[in-house]
């Protein structure tokens, strides 16, 4: 097993590994430990069926039941695609294509959830030829980068999360009744301080308002964090080559989709999401 460094702030590759085999203790352990110090893991050359994807997924933590309304619903897997079952592109105002341009927001994966994810396993299966990168954010970079007077009035900061929040901006329709029912907004930590790599910021498209703040306070507050999120350096962009598989830990980066570019072509990934053991809360 090899690696080389990505991004400035975030990110590493390993070639040289097969997930399909049974992995050893050490191996196991060294990737998360490499999750937890680059925050983003690209394994190269990973070309593994959905089976083999949950089995690999399963070594981190117990994976998430899809929810209602998403495709692959009720199993381990997320199935991301623009087209339908007779591999016809579907129209863009198709619940399919919003829910792709809703992941074109910077966001964590279910941080609307009472106890957010961990991390989450993309598995790249049919990549456009231009564009269609996903994109990391090194949220501790971020938060390092805040001058400190914006860190103590942010430190002991709770945020709601909220579904429908994001995807309400994309179509008033995207977030069905079931869906709101089902996922009530949750309160976050918007500083998390329980990583020996460092405090990181806690944001993304589902977090709505900082709790005890009106609207526009909340607004405001926001935009004053999100200037220091504008740099590069704090960025790794992937541009995604067949078999890729990309971990990443949801509680230090935000990520987004980028769009595709030229010509729509056939996008589908699957991703497996492996449940946090806590509240961001208690962070
Ligand atoms: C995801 C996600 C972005 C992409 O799988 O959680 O946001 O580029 N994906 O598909
Ligand atoms: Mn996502």
């Amino acid at each position: 097993m090899f690696t080389k460094k990505l991004g400035k702030s975030i990110g590493i590759e390993i070639t040289g590994l097969d997930t399909k085999v049974d992995l050893s203790k050490k191996i196991k352990s060294k990737i998360s430990d490499l999750l937890s110090e680059f925050s983003v893991v690209v394994i190269k050359n990973q070309n593994i069926t959905n089976d083999e994807h949950i089995k690999f997924s399963q070594y981190f933590g117990t994976l998430e039941t899809t929810k209602a309304g998403t495709d692959g619903s009720g199993s381990k897997l997320i199935i991301l695609r623009n087209f339908d079952e007779d591999g016809n592109i579907v129209p863009a105002t198709d619940r399919q294509r919003l829910n792709n341009l809703a992941n074109q927001e910077w966001h964590s994966d279910s941080s609307f959830k009472v106890i957010p994810s961990k991390m989450s396993i993309l598995s790249a299966k049919m990549i456009p030829s231009k564009g269609s990168n996903t994109e990391f954010l090194s949220m501790r970079a971020v938060y390092s980068s805040l001058p400190e007077k914006l860190k103590l009035i942010i430190e002991d900061k709770v945020c709601w999360h909220d579904y429908s929040h994001g995807r309400s901006k994309i179509d008033p329709n995207l977030v069905t009744p079931e869906e709101k029912k089902a996922f009530p907004p949750v309160k976050q930590k918007l500083v998390l301080n329980n990583d020996k790599h460092g405090k990181s910021l806690y944001l993304g498209a589902h977090c709505s308002s900082v709790e005890g703040m009106t609207k526009p306070e909340s607004k405001k507050l926001f935009r004053e964090i999100y200037q220091y999120v504008d740099n590069e350096s704090f960025v790794y962009s992937h541009s995604w080559k067949p078999y890729d598989l990309i971990m990443w830990d949801n509680r230090a980066v935000l990520h987004r989709a980028t769009p595709i570019k030229g010509k729509i072509e056939k996008r589908l990934m699957v991703r497996t999401t492996i449940a946090g053991e806590t509240s961001t809360l208690n962070h």
